[in-house]
């Protein structure tokens, strides 16, 4: 394939285009930032026609739209839908950035020598998405596209992907494909390509804690009333044990266990443990008993508050016993565990550890399955193939501990197996303050996407001779 040349050609422009779509604040949680959101899928648009697709819709939904597109150059070829979406994390805290997060600049690091784009969404998701409406105008020029691709690129996967469910439940013969392709999640490292093969399912609630009716004088009631922020801070503590096994009844009931020889194989992926610790400037990693850092974040389930708020909190002291503490509380999840009887599950279990003395409500947020990908289909052999012809090496295969709860989703709406390709590194900080992208991984990631489609269209046809 002749995707380099063009790539060294065109480079500059590649990176512009892709600043330019930086620069929409396209922040799905925040209806402050509606109009832009929109504006981005307009830009979207806009792209996918520049490179080269026949037909490019903004599909409307109950939320934000959805932007198709499709190059379909032959019936009887397979199909590729790509999956992507342009919305973004909010950017807060605004503060900690070294420039603003919507205004790009490109800025050289220890991991990047060859420069990486600063801004908001510039590896989650944007510029992993680009990377592919790029790779079809490369094998569009070249000539060299040898299959079908479809488009399917989301304004709502920061929040919960609720409005995608709607549109593959309603669109299912327009988004038939052979195999979903996702560019959303990161690499082992520059030298060690990945497949991602786990991603892990999520539960989001947030509950409240309330004593009494009103903020009370910290004197003349305090020891006598119950404070809802003690009480949250001692119902939250307890949800973990000594081991940091969560105390939830049935919590595991459900929780896949890998085999010692499936263990032993994931401990075969390159990792340093100080190297680890020094990036994120810890003393010590912490986790569950009987588990090492890279289970810990990826088989295993976990609890984390994302955020917990109540009281006084502005300049100087105020004395007071607040009438509500709030707390934020995410649970990420492994196959087989089902988000819906989690969520229940942890329900009726803080409800039954409240003392009489407090009210609790638990407002479930949202919510999804994990997901396995298989290793022995042609989707994996065809990205193995993939990375070994742009990087010289075969990719290591890697459960993540992230979401993306809509991939479970493929397969029960569409019927669809889906193949991980991710360039982003862990120390690109996505939804962190400074989140950015390697120019380098870009770039590598528009070269190798090429590869995948051919790939997977020869394996396809040896397939049904
Ligand atoms: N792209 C990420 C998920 C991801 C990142 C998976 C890196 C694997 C490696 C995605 O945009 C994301 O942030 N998902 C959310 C879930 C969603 C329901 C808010 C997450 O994982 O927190
Ligand atoms: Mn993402
Ligand atoms: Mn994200």
């Amino acid at each position: 394939m002749n995707t380099r040349p063009y790539i060294e050609k065109h480079r500059e422009r590649f990176i512009d285009e892709l600043i330019e779509l930086l620069k929409l604040p396209s922040v799905s949680a925040d209806p402050s930032f509606k109009k832009e959101v929109l504006m981005t899928a307009g830009a979207v648009k806009i792209n996918l026609e520049a490179a080269g697709c026949d037909k490019v819709e903004i599909c409307e939904t109950p939320g934000f739209p959805i932007v198709y597109a499709e190059k379909i150059i032959d019936k009887n070829l397979p199909t590729v839908l790509v999956y992507g979406h342009y919305d973004v994390q909010p950017p807060d805290p605004v503060d900690l950035w070294n420039s603003p997060p919507f205004e790009p600049v490109i800025q050289n690091t220890e991991i990047h020598p060859e420069g990486a784009i600063f801004a908001r969404g510039a590896c989650d998701d944007k510029g992993q998405m680009y990377m592919h409406v790029k790779a079809l105008e490369v094998m569009i020029q070249n000539d060299e596209l040898p299959c079908n691709i479809k488009f399917m690129i989301e304004g709502e996967e920061e929040v919960g992907s609720i409005s995608l469910e709607w549109f593959l439940e309603n669109n299912k013969e327009k988004l038939a494909n052979d195999v979903i392709l996702i560019s959303d999640t990161g690499m082992i490292s520059k030298e060690v390509p990945s497949i991602t093969t786990g991603l892990r399912g999520m539960s989001y609630v947030e509950v409240e804690v309330e004593s009494p009716n009103r903020d009370l004088h910290s004197g003349l009631y305090g020891g006598a009333v119950a404070n809802p922020i003690n009480i949250l801070s001692k119902m939250i503590a307890s949800l973990h044990d000594e081991d940091n096994h969560i105390t939830i009844p049935g919590f595991y009931d459900k929780v896949e266990e890998l085999s010692d020889e499936e263990r032993e194989k994931m401990a075969e992926a390159p990792f340093d443990l100080e190297d680890y610790k020094k990036h994120i400037g810890i003393p010590d990693v912490h986790g569950e008993k009987g588990f090492t850092t890279n289970e810990r974040n990826s088989i295993r389930p976990t609890l984390d508050v994302n955020g917990i708020w109540g009281g006084y909190i502005g300049e100087g002291a105020k004395t007071v016993i607040p009438s509500k503490a709030f707390a934020k509380i995410s649970m990420r999840l492994v196959p087989n565990q089902d988000w819906r009887e989690i969520t229940e599950l942890f329900k009726t279990h803080f409800e039954n550890i409240a003392p009489k003395s407090v009210k609790v409500k638990v407002k479930p947020h949202h919510g999804g399955q994990g997901y396995v990908t298989p290793i022995d289909g042609i989707e994996y052999q065809a990205a193995d193939l993939a990375f070994q012809e742009a990087f010289g090496k075969k990719a290591v295969p890697q459960r993540s501990g992230g979401s993306i709860p809509i991939v479970s989703l493929f397969e029960k709406y569409l019927s669809s197996k889906t193949v991980l390709m991710g360039f982003g590194l862990n120390s690109d900080a996505i939804h962190s303050p400074n989140e950015h992208f390697g120019i380098w991984n870009y770039l590598k990631g528009i070269e190798t996407i090429p590869y995948f489609y051919k790939h997977f269209t020869e394996l396809y046809k040896e397939s049904k001779k």
